[in-house]
């Protein structure tokens, strides 16, 4: 069998991984995992639950008792959280600051980290996140870090959801973001960084096409 390969798109909020990573999943006909919907589903849990975000304990707890899956149909991810698809639900507003808060526990991270290894492990992978080229996998082939400054991601996650007909205020997003970085790059347990052997690209004045083209080229 040949040698399995595994690319890293780490990088902050709305810098683009996502769409630049489902394109090359695409093109290179690799698996795309989308880890930062596992940490939006154990959010969105919380969420509902009314657990606070800091009760590392009795989130902990609800942890052990979680049903997590991803499960792909025709190369789409789709997540399952005990039982029922969220794919829709967990892109909400407001689960965004959910996952981010929930993402610091380390008993989270940790089960979400070891799903992420085992999926990696067994075919040809693309993941985006926080702690993909740092933490999940150190080694893996190529890693990427894509950034974009916040007004510009701001705009982008603005134009996407006004799209979907959700009313929206630009300042109010870009603010959102800026905490969301804030807390992702600042968490104690593998936070939001820029690996040392990562390439990075900044997408403020960049198309997907152009994003896409450099990180073939890298890898090809
Ligand atoms: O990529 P995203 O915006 O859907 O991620 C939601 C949150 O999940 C993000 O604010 C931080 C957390 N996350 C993480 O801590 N580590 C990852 N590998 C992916 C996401």
């Amino acid at each position: 069998m040949s040698k399995i390969i595994n690319i890293a798109i780490d990088g902050p909020a709305g810098a683009g991984k996502s769409t630049i990573a489902r394109l090359l999943a695409e093109k290179l006909g690799y698996l795309y995992l989308d880890t930062g919907a596992m940490y939006r589903a154990v959010g969105l849990k919380v969420f509902r639950s009314g657990l606070a975000v800091d009760d590392e304990a009795k989130i902990g707890e609800m942890l052990d008792t979680t049903e997590l899956d991803i499960v792909y149909t025709d190369g789409t991810q789709k997540i399952f959280l005990d039982g029922k698809d969220v794919s829709e639900e967990i892109r909400e507003h407001n689960v965004s600051a959910y996952a981010s808060d929930v993402s610091k526990i380390k008993a989270v991270r940790l089960k979400m980290v070891e799903m992420q290894r085992d999926i990696a492990a067994k075919q040809n992978c693309i993941l985006d996140g926080r702690d993909i080229g740092t933490f999940v996998l150190p080694n893996a082939e190529y890693k990427f870090f894509l950034t974009a400054n916040s007004r510009e991601r701001a705009k982008r996650r603005f134009a996407e959801l006004k799209a979907k007909g959700v009313e929206c205020n630009l300042e109010q997003i870009e603010k959102d973001i800026i905490t969301r970085d804030y807390n992702d790059s600042h968490r104690e347990f593998a936070p939001l960084k820029q690996a040392d052997d990562a390439v990075v690209i900044d997408t403020s004045d960049m198309n997907i096409g152009q994003v896409a083209e450099k990180i073939i080229n890298t890898v090809r």
